[in-house]
């Protein structure tokens, strides 16, 4: 069993996008279930889109009774996943952090995201008196290795005082037409086949962790 946030302190980062295709991933290894925690439902809306497509995971949308949800679905499904709002200190984001097993901390490599995280490890380490196996890795995402903040940024993320997953998410167009069409990339076919294989990367690192 095991329950995973995908959180952070800044929009755009690609939490909801993570959240989905780690499910999708993830549902190859057993039962899972998406908790939409954030009140603008985008994974909610994406699952809609999707709605005839059985293959998909379940979403749940559970922004106001996020903290039951969360107990009764442990009880029936092998792994959580939570997509959390984009605040660090929204009321979810801590309720999903007293339950979860690890966080997961996509960031882009832009100094924007960088200073928003700043403060993450704290607020992490404070949810430890609460949740002491709480496990916390940044996620470096939508990378362009040609670019240099993407090239800079391993040694920039290394300063935040949190983890760095090893694996890290290229930019790659296919994750925002599947959001678009209400499938993940583990439905694209060939298309999709760089994206599941650092889906599936990601996920191995997180399960060993
Ligand atoms: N690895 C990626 N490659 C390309 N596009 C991506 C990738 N990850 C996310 N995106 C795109 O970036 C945009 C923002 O992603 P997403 O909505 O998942 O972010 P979010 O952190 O959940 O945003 P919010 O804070 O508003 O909830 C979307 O258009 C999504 O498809
Ligand atoms: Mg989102």
């Amino acid at each position: 069993m095991s329950v995973i946030a995908v959180a952070g302190n800044k929009g755009g980062t690609g939490k909801t996008t993570l959240s989905l295709n780690l499910a999708a991933g993830l549902a190859r290894l057993g039962s899972v279930v998406i908790i939409d925690a954030d009140p603008q439902q985008s994974a909610y809306q994406w699952r809609l889109i999707g709605e005839e497509n059985s293959t998909l995971p379940a979403v749940i949308a559970a922004a106001f009774a996020l903290e039951k949800t969360i107990q009764a679905l442990r009880e029936v499904h092998t792994h959580l996943v939570i997509d959390c709002p984009p605040s660090i200190k929204a009321p979810q984001t801590e309720q999903a952090l007293r339950w979860a097993d690890q966080v997961l901390i996509p960031l882009q490599p832009s100094p924007m995201d960088l200073w928003a995280t700043s403060h993450l490890a704290r607020v992490v380490d404070s949810m430890r008196a609460e949740n002491p196996g709480l496990r916390a890795h940044l996620v470096m995402n939508q990378m362009e290795p040609r670019t240099t903040l993407s090239r800079i940024m391993p040694e920039a993320i290394a300063e935040l005082d949190l983890p760095v997953a090893r694996t890290a998410l290229q930019r790659r167009s296919i994750h925002r037409l599947c959001v678009l069409e209400g499938r993940t990339v583990f439905q694209a076919g060939r298309r999709g086949a760089a994206a599941v294989a650092e889906i599936n990367d990601l996920i191995t690192e997180i399960l060993e962790s």
